[in-house]
């Protein structure tokens, strides 16, 4: 039986409901467009949730000496300096504001004892600036603007899957999508897109992400002729769940580090303060995995290859006050008492610095009427992202993407789809139902996610990187093979054959970036190169060309003096 389609338009379509998609839907409705948000599955589930600590802004309620220009020059100099200066110092500027907005909007923050919005302490940040809801910000963030959301005319449609984005011409004509929940196939003919879909932890084995972050986002992007940036930065977090093997690279918040809590290894060192005597555990996270990952492998891991987390000494007062998350999370799945014993913890992958290239003043791709926001674009971070920067991007950048989109939309007429720009796209989706054998997709997400957690990890090297070079070829071979016996509802067969494709170009992208890469700077290290290197200072760029996925860098724009100024390290000049 035919499928049946829902034709639709809009001014505005935004893939992706997290706090970026969110955030970008009340401003583009502000300015007048018409909007409607899709979620790959149901509205509130996003990843947003597990930036639990904070988000990053200098209101300097705590200490006092904090301000837009410290924060600019953390990110800068943590970003290993090919972050986007301009990003920066518009999400350093304009995060405070963003955070007296979400609590105008009605997010309940943690209070300082004279009623100000609390700060914690996180890694590289030289004050206190995480403005936090406990151990649940992201969570917060996301009620909040879901319910600014529920009160505007938007338009959600959850559980849908985008696979494909029109363009003509190198301009965005809409989205081709189809329902899990009823089978559906929507066509969504719209002036502009936003992509927000977040990451793609899920290429690694072992992720903090939830099954949604397989960088459909940034595939569909990449198809569509923009660029990805900077694919080799993926952050490992340096604390995750070990066991039970069910919640393997669960979260487990900077926030515990914030609020005092320690590393030790299986000899009960603190080993930070060998590593990083000034910040110990509250360096940046890549400095903080790798010396976790460096004590496992040197044999000083616990019998679940971690390390130890420990905050008892707090007492369970404090604990249950700050992280009660932590402490539910411990007990119900590991059967820990965190106010009584030790947390094992051991990396686990976090967050894509890198993503789709934007115009930093309006967010927009190379291809017209084509925006990206939050982790799904890259710029800010550069090479490492600090902790609670996320929260602070997605408030930023989803409000100056729904702007810029959204009176853009207001300035063109509503493109037409023609009825064979539909048709093929069902075809082919529908294909894969209709085969009589093949390969069952999980089979190759398996062997994806097992061979970039084997291969492309937090110490990388080039026989290692060919190796999954030519493993992801293979795969990429037996792509055609893949086949989704049944209908189109809740077929989960059929989203891994649409998740398997965007996660094979997201670990093309990584692996060909890391191997042009050569040196270390921030989350990428190459044991084969070290060092950082200055002919590297600049971005990894990855497009689609005649088929092919080609590999080129774009160079910095310089910094104006009066902002390297403020960078403290003698390195950046
Ligand atoms: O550790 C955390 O709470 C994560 C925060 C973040 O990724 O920004």
């Amino acid at each position: 039986m035919a499928p049946k389609i829902n034709a639709t338009s809009c001014d505005v379509l935004i893939i992706g409901a997290g706090g970026a998609g969110l955030r970008a839907a009340i401003e583009a409705h502000e300015v007048g467009a018409k909007v409607i948000v899709l979620s790959k599955s149901l509205l509130g589930k996003a990843h947003t949730v597990m930036a639990e600590g904070g988000i990053a802004a200098s209101v300097a309620n705590v200490d006092s000496k904090d301000n837009w220009k410290v924060h600019f020059s953390d990110t800068v100099i943590e970003g290993g300096y090919i972050g986007d200066w301009r990003m920066i110092e518009k999400l350093a500027k304009e995060a405070p504001d963003r955070v007296y907005e979400l609590e105008h909007y009605g997010a309940l923050f943690d209070r300082t004892a004279d009623g100000k919005i609390m700060q914690r302490a996180f890694g590289a940040h030289t004050y206190r600036r995480l403005c936090h809801v406990g151990d649940k910000t992201g969570l917060e963030l996301i009620r909040t603007l879901q319910d600014q959301i529920l009160h505007r005319d938007i338009k959600i449609l959850d559980e849908l899957y985008v696979t494909k984005l029109i363009v003509k011409e190198n301009s965005i004509k809409g989205a081709i999508g189809f329902s899990m929940r009823t089978g559906e196939f929507f066509s969504f003919a719209c002036k502009a897109v936003i992509v927000a879909t977040g990451g793609a932890g899920m290429v690694y084995r072992v992720t903090s992400n939830s099954w949604e972050s397989t960088g459909d986002g940034m595939a569909l992007a990449y198809e569509a002729g923009a660029a990805l940036k900077d694919m080799e930065m993926v952050q490992f977090h340096p604390t995750g769940m070990v066991y039970p093997l069910g919640v393997r690279g669960l979260l487990v918040t900077e926030g515990v580090r914030g609020e005092g809590g320690y590393l030790y290894n299986s000899k009960m060192e603190r080993f930070m303060i060998r590593y990083s005597p000034e910040r110990k555990e509250l360096d940046a996270r890549d400095v903080v995995a790798r010396a976790i990952y460096n004590e496992i492998i040197e044999g000083r891991g616990t019998e679940h290859n971690a390390v130890y987390l420990d905050i008892k000494h707090k007492g369970a007062q404090f604990i249950l006050k700050k992280l009660p998350a932590m402490y539910t999370q411990f007990k119900d799945f590991a059967g820990i008492d965190i106010t009584k014993e030790m947390m094992e913890v051991a990396p686990t992958v976090h967050y894509f610095m890198g993503g789709i290239e934007v115009d930093p003043e309006s967010s927009a791709t190379s291809v017209v009427g084509l925006y990206a926001a939050g982790e799904a674009a890259a710029g800010v971070h550069g090479a490492n992202r600090l902790g609670g920067n996320s929260l602070a991007d997605i408030l930023v950048f989803g409000r100056q993407v729904g702007r810029h989109a959204g009176k853009f939309a207001l300035s063109i007429p509503i493109p037409k789809l023609e009825d064979n720009e539909v048709e093929g796209e069902i075809e082919r989706i529908m294909a894969f139902t209709e085969k009589k054998n093949g390969i069952n997709p999980n089979e190759l997400i398996d062997t994806l996610r097992d061979t970039m957690s084997a291969h492309v990890g937090i110490i990388r090297n080039e026989p290692e990187l060919e190796s999954a070079l030519s493993k992801i070829n293979a795969l990429n071979k037996k792509y055609s093979e893949v086949y989704a016996p049944g209908g189109v509802v809740f077929n989960h067969g059929l989203l891994y054959c649409m998740e398997l494709k965007s996660m094979l170009t997201i670990a093309q992208a990584i692996v060909l970036c890391a191997i042009w890469r050569k040196e270390s700077r921030g989350a990428h290290t190459r044991s084969d190169y070290p060092k950082k290197d200055i002919a590297f200072r600049k971005n990894s760029i990855v497009r689609l060309e005649k088929d092919s996925m080609t590999i080129s860098y774009r160079e910095l724009v310089e910094m104006p003096k009066h902002l390297s100024a403020l960078v403290k390290e003698e390195e950046y000049k």
